[in-house]
């Protein structure tokens, strides 16, 4: 065997060897996905590097690269397109072409990316809301809220917050054609967290007389206080969100010092005086026996109390949407979570529906078996998914019986 191919094969073992991750069985286009998750990983060690050197933030690099999906505002043949601002926020709408006589419905949907990256142009989310304006004859609001490390919680909160209660006026409502009683509030991931947030904090709203009719959480982020449940554990290193990534995005949100990165990595950034709050994440109570396995459950581990004076936004409902007592997720509207098998997240959503079941909410809940987090971006060449598609239908298609 010559230099040269001796080479070759070395080159090709190990590209095999990175590209390689433990991908579950039961997922298709198997390979598809590991080459796309080398991808995501290769973004990954070039922001830890540049990091490293000093040149940028961490997720300013994951920001540039994501950056390159952006696409303009375009309208096509069936939805008008254009960025605007909705009290001084900017939102991304979509209002379809085809006249019709009555009111249409509206949705109003949060992306997702960590409250670090992503935007309403990234070429996914932008084909997402083309898709539902389109299929529902909606008007879709695609909120473009600031994201850290420039900005932490809660302005991710508030930014969303101001354009539901912009649009939510009967005046704006009526400008755009759009029945009151048919709106929605989505969102993927961090996204999903915004949406559950929003919808709980409008409840207690006096100014805001008009109510969601359902909201829709797509396999979304939910609590901060215990980042050792069953799904973190058995999803550590699956792909697009391992643990560590899901870990750095929670801190990033409320600051950038490492030492609550690092508290929260432990699992031990939770002060003894915040522990009446263990009980609305307590997994051993609310998570269905299958996704138990044979996890034991272990009384949390306390940490300082600094980190929980000097961040309190960690412990804020308005972050972590579960931490709210049981009273306030009365007159929450019908609610459609979708979750993931092999995600860290999978039982933060499966959680909020045995809670919100409890109280009497109506909730359906789309347990996928062969999803992995962030389904829904890839629904665009050349990372396109059968999966992608698949979740994306079954939503849009969820939407469209229920709003
Ligand atoms: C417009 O809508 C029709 C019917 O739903 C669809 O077949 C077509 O692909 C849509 N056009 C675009 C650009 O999405
Ligand atoms: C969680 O639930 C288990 C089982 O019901 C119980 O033994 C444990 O004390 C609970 N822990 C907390 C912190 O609520």
């Amino acid at each position: 065997m010559g230099t040269k191919s001796l080479c070759l094969l070395l080159a090709s073992v190990l590209i095999a060897y990175y590209v390689y991750t433990p991908t579950p069985e039961n997922i298709e286009e198997r390979w598809k996905l590991m080459l796309i998750n080398a991808g995501f990983r290769t973004v990954a060690h070039v922001a830890e590097f540049a990091e490293w050197l000093g040149l940028m933030h961490y997720m300013e690099v994951l920001m540039m690269i994501t950056s390159i999906e952006y696409t303009a505002p375009i309208s096509d043949e069936n939805v008008t397109v254009t960025d605007t601002k909705f009290n001084n926020v900017p939102a991304r709408l979509y209002i379809p072409r085809k006249q019709s006589s009555g009111l249409k419905r509206a949705v109003i949907y949060i992306h997702g990316g960590g409250w670090c990256v992503g935007g309403s142009a990234m070429e996914p989310y932008d084909l997402l809301s083309r898709w539902t304006a389109n299929k529902l004859n909606a008007v879709v609001i695609s909120v473009e809220y600031r994201l850290a490390p420039m900005y932490h919680f809660p302005v991710q909160f508030e930014d969303v917050y101001t354009v539901v209660k912009f649009f939510l006026q009967n005046s704006v409502l009526a400008q755009y054609g759009v029945d009151p009683n048919r709106i929605c509030i989505s969102g993927d991931s961090a996204g999903g967290n915004l949406a559950a947030a929003v919808a709980q904090q409008l409840l207690d709203d006096l100014e805001v007389k008009v109510k969601l009719k359902i909201q829709a959480l797509l396999y979304p982020a939910l609590q901060t206080l215990d980042l050792d449940l069953p799904s973190y554990k058995d999803n550590e290193n699956k792909p697009i969100l391992p643990k560590s990534l899901m870990v750095r995005f929670w801190s990033e949100y409320f600051t950038t010092d490492v030492s609550l990165q690092e508290a929260m990595a432990s699992n031990s950034h939770v002060p003894a005086e915040s522990s009446h709050l263990f009980r609305f994440v307590n997994w051993s109570n609310l998570l269905p026996e299958k996704f138990k396995k044979d996890h034991v459950y272990a009384s949390p581990i306390y940490g300082s109390s600094r980190l929980g004076k000097k961040y309190p936004g960690f412990l804020d409902p308005r972050a972590a949407p579960l931490l709210v007592d049981d009273t306030k997720l009365l007159g929450l509207p019908v609610t459609y979570v979708l979750t993931c098998q092999h995600d860290v997240l999978r039982d933060d959503g499966i959680m909020y529906v045995s809670r919100l079941r409890e109280v009497g909410i109506e909730v359906i809940h789309d347990h996928i078996e062969d999803a992995i987090h962030g389904a829904l971006m890839f629904i665009t060449s050349p990372t396109d998914l059968a999966l992608g598609h698949r979740v994306a239908n079954k939503y849009i298609e969820w939407l469209n019986i229920n709003l």
